[in-house]
């Protein structure tokens, strides 16, 4: 069939295109909504934790007593991440992690929740250990009591975090649990659909997630406060980046027209911390007066915060590494991830879309006559 005559839709990049059904997340770009399973997301980050969310994503159900730990790893993961080079990335080192835990564990079909369990609680420690291993430490013993976002600080530093790092960490860990179908959801949609096991799953949403197109660090925000430096500054700074054509980061989106419910959500941590933490502080006021100064020179264009502003905000404020903060939100989305591959295992069908072919028309090699 030729390309005019072929009646079907063609949509790169899948825009437009209803590739499935959910009932575990929706966004509403148009009127700044996050829900997980119907509830909002500055709800969840008011009233739950990472624990409760997560089991909510895996089985629909608000868990009040819900806790979740980070788990012990098999030896040959760390006996891996130990042969890694210390410059290795640490999305990379995640991958691997989840990988060579996948391969100690022979999962089985079909995936269950107390897999997505053990995967979202195994993957912080390996994280950690990677982090210090790197540094020339040794890996730290879980500490079962701590729930996963404090957790893997205490397995990352040593130090059981101030109760306002855990809380912020936790915060974090909910706004970036899940966000629908997006490029490494998918991804590991795809994987689940060929009744592939949850950890090749994973392990795929991780390689995905690395793009810079789409698990991209809000480093450029941290270096941006870094370089405005103080308060007083902020409004010289901004009018100077503003006037040269250069874009605010942390500030506009694709798909939502209003405030990123994620940004107010950690917008709120954030402003609980900034008492104990100068940074903070310091993004709360450059928030102000960007909104301040892209309203002015954008009237008719909604431009508001998005979840990376805060996110290096919290993440700075906490004192973690830059070149740790995607794997971070790998560990945090892990949950959706793997609500995700449930989901598409309880109602499997095998992701194949077409593709229209514009390569040439049949012909002979050189040299053969047709049909020779
Ligand atoms: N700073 C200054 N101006 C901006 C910004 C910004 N952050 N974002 C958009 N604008 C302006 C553009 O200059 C443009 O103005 P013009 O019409 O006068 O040319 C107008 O707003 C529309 O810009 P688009 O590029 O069409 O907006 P789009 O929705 O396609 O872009 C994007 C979204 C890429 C996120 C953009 O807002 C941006 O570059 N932001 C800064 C980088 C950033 O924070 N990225 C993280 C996004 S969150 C996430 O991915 C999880």
């Amino acid at each position: 069939m030729t390309a005019t005559a072929d009646p079907r839709v063609l949509s790169p990049g899948l825009e437009g295109v209803l590739a499935g059904e959910t009932s575990i997340a929706l966004v509403d770009g148009a009127n700044g909504r996050l829900l997980y399973r119907g509830y909002p997301i500055g709800q969840l980050v008011r009233h739950g934790s990472y624990a409760m969310v997560a089991e909510l994503l895996w089985t629909g159900e608000w868990l009040p007593d819900a806790h979740l730990g980070t788990t012990a790893l098999p030896q040959a993961v760390v006996d891996v991440l130990r042969a890694l080079p210390p410059t290795a990335n640490a999305m990379d080192a995640l991958r691997t992690g989840v990988s060579v835990w996948g391969a100690s564990q022979s999962l089985g079909w079909p995936p269950t929740v107390e897999q997505a369990r053990t995967m979202t609680t195994a993957a912080p420690s390996a994280l950690a250990a990677f982090a210090r291993l790197r540094d020339g430490k040794e890996p730290i013993d879980p500490d079962p009591e701590l729930g996963v976002p404090e957790g893997f600080l205490y397995q990352l530093t040593g130090e059981r975090p101030s109760a306002a790092a855990a809380r912020a960490m936790d915060a974090y860990f909910i706004v970036a649990a899940e966000h629908s179908f997006n490029a490494s959801t998918f991804t590991a949609r795809v994987i689940t659909s060929t009744q592939s096991d949850m950890a090749s799953a994973v392990g795929g949403a991780i390689g995905a997630l690395k793009g810079p197109l789409h698990g991209g660090a809000p480093s450029e925000v941290v270096s941006q406060l870094h370089e405005i430096g103080s308060v007083d500054r902020a409004e010289q700074w901004i009018d100077e980046t503003l006037d040269r054509g250069d874009r605010l980061m942390g500030f506009g989106h694709r798909v939502y027209r209003a405030y990123d419910p994620r940004a107010a959500a950690l917008r709120e941590v954030a402003e609980g911390m900034a008492g104990s933490a100068d940074w903070l502080k310091l993004a709360v006021a450059v928030e102000d007066v960007a909104l301040r100064k892209l309203k002015e020179r954008h009237p008719d264009r909604p431009l508001f915060t998005n979840v990376e502003f805060y996110t290096a905000a919290v993440m700075q404020g906490i004192g973690l590494p830059p070149n740790l903060y995607p794997a971070i939100f790998a560990l945090a989305r892990h949950a959706g991830w793997t609500a995700h591959v449930l989901e598409q295992a309880a109602g499997n069908r095998l992701i194949r879309p077409d593709v229209r072919y514009i390569g040439p028309a049949e012909r002979s090699l050189p040299g053969v006559a047709a049909g020779g």
